[in-house]
């Protein structure tokens, strides 16, 4: 493990007034797109929620919800700094309600983090902390977390959002799920990536109340250990854990496909090529499911996220040299996935279907 550096934080601003209040007004409000191409299979269309092209990605209404929810009730003092883990997109909301709200931001991520999205967070005025090797148990995201408890000792008044089990962070997409029911007649599956769960959670809860036999597809990646699966390295970011925290809870899943990341990358490529909006890892694989979710259920109105755009992912899955060192190249994804009957049936590791995603997650894990 490199050793701690003992870089001084940003100084803490001294008022409670927000720094850029009219940042908050930008959060939501994304458009929601009606995708047809063929994924590679033809299907009839499904909508998806395009988070990219909001201010922050999707994250950003986790961010401000948990921030702002934690001033509320005096745990996270004005001007005081926010210290979180992240592979990413949180780090990237977390700047921008940082600077909405007038907190200073340190994100604890790891060198697998691409040097585009370690230049756009610092350029935003997080400062980063970087672990250089996954944890023998628990991987990148156990490293992250005993950097993360080294930062928050050495850090007066800092808090630590904790996004993977913290219910504001699923409360962060009440509005989401109200321009959903704003725009949508009806609604008969959603389908969600699954990371820390709280989009998934998020929505489910809120549209099931105005639908009630929605039915909720989980999106995970193969060599996650969200819905009962070993922990496995994986190349996707954004989707799957290899922990299991308490914003994920299986049984509001009606199934769970895990994915793997040649299928996510075809799909990515087709979306760009064919819808012009496009993703990561993360839309790949909810765009392979939700085509196949409305093939199999001519009539069915499916809808689902693009957690963030494609920009993030210029150097992995739209990278000719990077897909074929990968071997992610070539292969057509399958007409259908594989079915195991529970999660513990067989390891997963391509496209598979699993329609008993109810495995009570371990005792809550952590950032
Ligand atoms: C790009 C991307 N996609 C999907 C997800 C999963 O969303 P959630 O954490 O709400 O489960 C994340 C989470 O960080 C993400 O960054």
């Amino acid at each position: 493990m490199t050793p701690v550096p003992t870089l001084p934080l940003p100084s803490p601003r001294p008022d409670a007034a927000p720094a850029e209040p009219g940042l908050l007004s930008l959060v939501g409000r994304t458009p929601l797109a009606r995708i047809h191409t063929p994924l590679p299979h033809p299907h009839p269309g499904f909508w998806a929620k395009l988070e990219g092209l909001g201010a922050g990605g999707m994250k950003a209404s986790a961010a401000v919800s948990m921030l702002t929810g934690a001033r509320r009730r005096g745990e996270l003092r004005p001007g005081a700094p926010v210290v979180e883990s992240t592979s990413g997109t949180l780090g990237l909301g977390l700047a921008f309600a940082g600077q909405a709200l007038g907190h200073p931001v340190v994100l604890v991520g790891d060198t697998e983090l691409e040097p585009s999205m370690r230049r756009l967070l610092r350029s935003h005025g997080a400062r980063l902390e970087l672990v250089d090797r996954p944890a023998p148990r628990g991987g990148w995201q156990a490293a992250r977390l005993v950097r993360l408890r080294e930062v928050l000792a050495r850090t007066e008044d800092a808090y630590w959002p904790d996004q993977y089990n913290n219910p504001d962070n699923p409360a962060g997409y009440r509005s989401m799920a109200a321009e959903l029911v704003d725009r949508l007649d009806h609604l008969d599956v959603l389908v969600c990536s699954v990371g820390t769960g709280g989009h998934s959670a998020g929505l489910a809860g809120a549209l099931r109340r105005r639908w009630p036999r929605l039915r909720v597809v989980g999106v995970d990646s193969v060599g996650s250990a969200l819905f009962g699966q070993p922990a496995r390295p994986r190349l996707m970011r954004g989707l799957g854990s290899s922990i299991r925290p308490r914003n994920v809870r299986p049984e509001l899943f009606d199934e769970v496909h895990w994915v793997g990341p040649a299928e996510a990358t075809d799909a990515c490529r087709r979306l760009a090529r064919g819808s012009f909006v496009s993703g990561g890892w993360s839309t790949g694989a909810v765009a392979l499911v939700a085509a196949w979710a409305a093939r199999t259920e001519p009539g069915a109105v499916v809808a689902t996220v693009f957690p963030d755009g494609p920009h993030r992912y210029l150097g992995t899955v739209y990278d000719d040299e990077f897909c074929a060192a990968h071997g992610l190249t070539g292969a057509t994804p399958a007409a259908r996935p594989l079915e195991i009957a529970h999660p513990g049936a067989a390891e997963a590791v391509g496209w598979t279907r699993c329609r008993t995603p109810r495995t009570r997650p371990a005792a809550g894990g952590a950032a």
